[in-house]
């Protein structure tokens, strides 16, 4: 900044109010924890280096939409987690979702969806990119002949499938998939929101973008909307000028918070595994329950690609004879777990897949996919087991009694 302080206070009060303070040079101390750069813009000592920096001669910031340093954190975090080369921060788990669509497909092109992905995920493919002229195929991914087969047929240019699906807790052999991509050429888009990087790194597998719904588990508290994409350093680059273009761009509070969330990722992810397993076991054996619903339980697992933390804080049930009356006197007995539309807090959360996330399908539809009127689906969070155990007892006491 050039003049000197006398002078700068000498200016009018109402010019001091806006700039005294700001564009202060940092003082030596670094911060032990990421700032939030709350700034839409930077600015540098010389235009020639905001020029340099505008011309990628020199990295920096410059403009909030093209790059953020708490962004910046989160997204380097995240690669390291999912390890991949690098990884781009997006609003929300559906901007993800549509960047990593939006950098592959072409008028013109296939996608092989997995038929059970989420609902705003098929809604998209559905209403959105259909429009531009792309098809999607759905293939059950759990059945990889049925995925061979449409793949050499449709020559996709994207398959997309989630590791752990909703609300049926399925688990797709991505190994197997990342192979199938491989042959036909087609970029393999994984959504890894349900298990996590500390369960399984698609990557690894042979996931070309791995997305998440940061909203979940990376921020874990349920208080941020997010999204990303972990991928190459090649794709990141030109996920970001898409971003540039589209203005899919995280905020630098919600980076925080998810970057604040992730710390805890390991732990949490361990207490809701085994607490999940606890869960399982009881409900299994309690005669007002018929089917258990959890990644631990499908026959055929593939285990190798999970790590050794466990298999998740995920787990859907049916309420014995339960119909939607049954179901709803349960939710509202609930006393300690949270009647919401979400996953992966540190909060036991519950979610009747019939009035939310499947609602837009006939009743036909959801039982040909096995999503019956007395299904829930548990997010398991990090308090005593015990205490969720004794909540579910009496909830289900209390709705199956009236
Ligand atoms: C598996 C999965 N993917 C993506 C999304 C979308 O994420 P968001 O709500 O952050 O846009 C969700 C949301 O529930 C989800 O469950």
């Amino acid at each position: 900044m050039n003049g000197n302080q006398q002078d700068r206070n000498r200016r009018d009060i109402a010019t001091r109010a806006v700039h005294t303070g700001e564009r202060v040079p940092p003082s030596a101390a670094r911060p032990t924890t990421t700032p939030i750069y709350l700034t839409s813009s930077f600015s540098y000592e010389t235009t020639e280096q905001l020029d340099r920096v505008f011309g990628n001669e020199e990295s920096g910031y410059v403009y909030s939409r093209y790059g953020n340093p708490t962004l910046r954190v989160l997204e380097h975090a995240v690669a390291s987690l999912e390890q991949t080369e690098d990884a781009v921060a997006y609003p929300s788990g559906m901007a993800a979702i549509h960047a990593a669509l939006a950098l592959v497909v072409s008028a013109g092109d296939s996608v092989l969806a997995a038929r059970d992905v989420y609902g705003a995920t098929y809604a998209v493919l559905r209403d959105y990119f259909a429009r531009f002229g792309v098809r999607t195929e759905y293939v059950d991914t759990l059945n990889v002949e049925a995925v061979a087969e449409a793949a050499s047929r449709l020559q996709p240019a994207a398959i997309l499938a989630e590791t752990i699906s909703n609300p049926l807790l399925r688990v797709t052999d991505l190994a197997a998939i990342g192979g199938i991509a491989r042959e036909c050429g087609a970029t393999l888009i994984v959504d890894n929101t349900f298990a996590s990087p500390v369960l399984v790194n698609p990557a690894l597998l042979g996931a070309d973008l791995v997305v998440h719904s940061s909203t979940k588990y990376l921020a874990g508290h349920g208080d941020t909307t997010g999204g990303i994409i972990a991928c190459s350093a090649e794709k990141a680059t030109v996920l970001r000028e898409q971003s540039k273009l589209t203005g899919a761009v995280a905020g630098p509070l919600d980076a925080w918070l998810t970057l604040r969330g992730i710390k805890t990722l390991p732990l949490r992810i361990g207490r809701q595994s085994e607490s999940a397993g606890c869960l399982v076991d009881w409900l299994q054996g309690d005669a007002r329950v018929d089917r258990v619903h959890h990644p631990s339980l499908q026959p055929n697992l593939p285990t190798a690609q999970f790590t050794d933390v466990g298999y998740g804080g995920m787990v859907s049930f049916e309420i014995a004879g339960g119909d939607r009356d049954v179901v709803f006197r349960f939710l509202d007995a609930l006393d300690l777990c949270v009647p919401a539309t979400t996953l992966g807090d540190v909060y036991s959360l519950m979610l009747y897949p019939a009035i939310s996330s499947h609602r837009a399908l006939t009743a036909e539809q959801r039982s040909e996919i096995g999503i019956g009127e007395a299904l829930v689906r548990l997010s398991v969070g990090i308090e005593a087991v015990a205490d969720i155990r004794a909540d579910l007892d009496q909830a289900l006491g209390r709705a199956l009694r009236s």
